[in-house]
Formats: structure tokens, C-alpha cells, sequence
């Protein structure tokens, strides 16, 4: 069975064809970073206009890469939050659009769904029960997925997502946007203790906070160039770029994996999956390979690709959430806000 899957949430509009949840027949991607790059972060307008001018195309080169029409597709599977909603507007408006046209079933995605569905297209063996360390750019989680369409949420950030923090850190430090690429590259040669960095637990939950640890390495990073100004010299000099980087990016993922490991042996579930952006980070990915070997889990990783935005996972999704009827018509909305669990229209 052919899901075409559409996702446009953020500053990539992309188009996929998967074959019966579990394969890539086609994965389409039109990215606009390189446009917000300049500006040090996506600006939503901008991302949005982009989209209008990507959507169509994309599609087109999605089916005909999967060397298919639009009448060999059983649904038509897209993103319908959350996200930026200019953007999402735009991948949702195609999908009703294509829907209304080819009288295809039109199914509604969980962004966050997808980021977990995107280890399906790459671990066939992989079936819920599991938990899932979900890592974005606006999201931070350890959730439960009961079903491949069931879900629980048992920590969440109260305040910055890892993939912001990241962000925020790397564009304060010179490095640019996306900042978690880039400090995962420039870690590689710095210290993880060069710097004594707060990691944050509550005392009656394992949820997360990553802003009192932006603030203390912008500290840092100040206190550094107050100095070089003082004696003439460069915070290059005083403390480097590297060290900022790394020791930043141990502290997010030392807190990730310390959680993920805790809720772990709570819940005794034996498969852990990384999902989202972040789990493209090379040290977060090491450490919990260290972890899922130490307590005899299994450890399912998104290949790097899939990590990050893509239409592949809302297909995968798609998929199981066709097999489970979920329908929307052509009233559906998208929404900016929505909790992975709940009904989308609640
Ligand atoms: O899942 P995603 O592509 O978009 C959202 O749904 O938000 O995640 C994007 C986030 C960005 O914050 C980006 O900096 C971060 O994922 N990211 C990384 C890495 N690659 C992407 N963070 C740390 N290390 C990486 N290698
Ligand atoms: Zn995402």
C-alpha cells in the first residue's frame, strides 16, 4: 500500500512515497535554511512564501521518483502540527487539495509521531511497545509509545528544547544557524570539561530545563570576553570555541541519557528509540549506545537523514494511522499547538 506523506511545518516543504509503512520508495526534500541563515533563525513569513513555490513541485518529484501517479496512492498522509502554522497551512492546503481532487483518504500527522516513525523505515524488526527520546527543535521528550498510534508523555521540557538550546548556544558563540550541526562538529576537538556547567533535575520529576544552563554558559562566554577585553586578547584565546561546545553538548546529553535511563528501568521497557533532530548529535548517540549496553536494552537509531524533517516519517506514520482510521476532510485545520496523545481536533 502507497501513503503519499507531505510535511511542511518548519523550513522544509518535502514529499515522500512509502510502501506499506516500512519503505522508502521516493523522499523529496526542499529546504529554505539556507534563506534564514542569514537572519539567525527561521523567520515564518519567509518560510512560508517558500513553501508555496516548493509544495507543488516537490510533490511531483516524489511521484514520479516512486514512478507512480497520484491515483496508485491508498491516502494522502500530512503534517498537520505542530509546527510554524503559516508553513503547516501550506502542506495541509496541497494535501485537501490533492484529496478533494483524487477522492484519496486524507489522514492528519503528528509531527512528533513522525520523528518517532521515521525508525520504522529503518528497523523492520521494531514494533511498540517502546520509549522514545524525542529531541527537536521546539521539543524535548521521554514518551511511551504503547501503539503505533498510542502514546504517553512522561517527561517533557519545562522550559527550552534541547535542539533551541543548541540553537540559542551556537549562534551566541559566533557559530551560526543551524547551531546543533555545528556544535556537534566543533565539539569534536574541544574539552566536555572545560567548563563546570549547572544539569538541572527536579527533585519529584524527571522532566528537563536546558535554560539555566543556556544562561550559565552565556555567563561564561561573557565573563571570557570581558577579560580578552581587559588584556587585549581574543576569548578565542581565553576559551575556545571547542570547549564552549563541548562542554555545552555533554551537559544536554548527559541529562537526556541520565532521564531516558531512569524512566527506562521504571517502566521496564527493553527498546529505547532516539527520534528528532537532535538524535543526529554524534556524543548523544554515543552515550546512548553506552547506556542501552550497560542495561542490556536495545537501542534503535534514525539513520542520520531520516533525523531531522522529512516527508518519509509522516508517510510511515500515515501509514499506521490509515490502517487505525484516522480520516480528516476537508474542514481540517492545522494546528501551531497540539499534544502528541490527543485528538487533533479536542
Ligand atoms: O526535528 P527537527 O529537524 O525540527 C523540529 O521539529 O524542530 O529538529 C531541528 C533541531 C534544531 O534545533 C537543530 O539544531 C537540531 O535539531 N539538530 C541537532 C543536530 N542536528 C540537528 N542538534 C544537535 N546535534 C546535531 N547533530
Ligand atoms: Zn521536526
Amino acid at each position: 500500500m502507497l501513503i503519499l506523506g507531505i510535511e511542511s511545518s518548519c523550513d522544509e516543504c518535502c514529499a515522500a512515497v512509502i510502501e506499506d509503512g516500512r519503505h522508502i520508495r521516493s523522499n523529496g526534500i526542499r529546504s529554505s535554511a539556507a534563506i534564514h541563515e542569514k537572519y539567525g533563525g527561521v523567520v515564518p513569513e519567509i518560510a512560508s512564501r517558500e513553501h508555496l513555490l516548493a509544495v507543488v513541485p516537490v510533490i511531483e518529484e516524489a511521484l514520479n521518483a516512486a514512478q507512480c501517479q497520484l491515483s496508485d496512492v491508498e491516502a494522502i498522509a500530512v503534517t498537520a502540527g505542530p509546527g510554524l502554522i503559516g508553513s503547516l497551512l501550506v502542506g495541509v492546503s496541497a494535501a485537501k487539495a490533492l484529496a478533494a481532487a483524487s477522492g484519496k483518504a486524507l489522514v492528519p500527522v503528528h509531527h512528533l509521531a513522525g520523528h518517532v516513525a521515521a525508525n520504522y523505515l529503518a528497523h523492520p524488526e521494531l514494533k511498540p511497545p517502546f520509549l522514545a527520546l524525542l529531541c527537536s527543535g521546539a521539543h524535548s521528550h521521554i514518551i511511551h509509545v504503547k501503539t503505533y498510534t498510542e502514546y504517553c508523555i512522561l517527561a517533557r521540557t519545562r522550559d527550552d528544547a534541547a535542539g533551541e538550546a543548541f540553537d540559542k548556544i551556537a549562534r551566541e558563540i559566533g557559530l551560526g544557524y543551524p547551531g546543533g550541526p555545528k556544535i556537534d562538529r566543533v565539539s569534536k576537538t574541544g574539552q566536555p570539561d572545560a567548563l563546570d556547567l549547572p544539569r538541572t533535575h527536579f527533585k519529584d520529576s524527571l522532566d528537563f530545563s536546558f535554560s539555566g544552563l543556556k544562561t550559565a554558559v552565556l555567563n561564561k562566554v561573557h565573563q571570557a570576553e570581558q577579560q580578552a577585553r581587559r588584556e587585549g586578547r581574543q576569548r578565542e584565546d581565553i576559551l575556545s570555541t571547542a570547549d564552549i561546545a563541548a562542554s555545552f553538548q555533554e551537559a544536554v546529553c548527559r541529562v537526556l541519557i541520565d532521564h531516558l535511563g531512569q524512566i527506562a528501568e521504571q517502566c521496564e521497557e527493553k527498546q529505547i528509540v532516539l527520534a528528532g533532530g537532535v538524535s543526529a548529535n554524534s556524543r548523544l548517540r554515543e552515550l546512548a549506545g553506552q547506556l542501552c549496553k550497560e542495561k542490556k536494552l536495545e537501542l534503535y537509531l534514525p539513520p542520520i537523514e531520516l533525523c531531522t524533517d522529512n516527508a518519509a516519517m509522516i508517510g510511515a506514520q500515515g501509514y499506521y494511522e490509515y490502517l487505525a482510521g484516522t480520516r480528516a476532510d476537508l474542514r481540517l485545520n492545522p494546528r501551531s499547538q497540539w499534544e502528541l496523545g490527543t485528538a487533533l481536533l479536542s
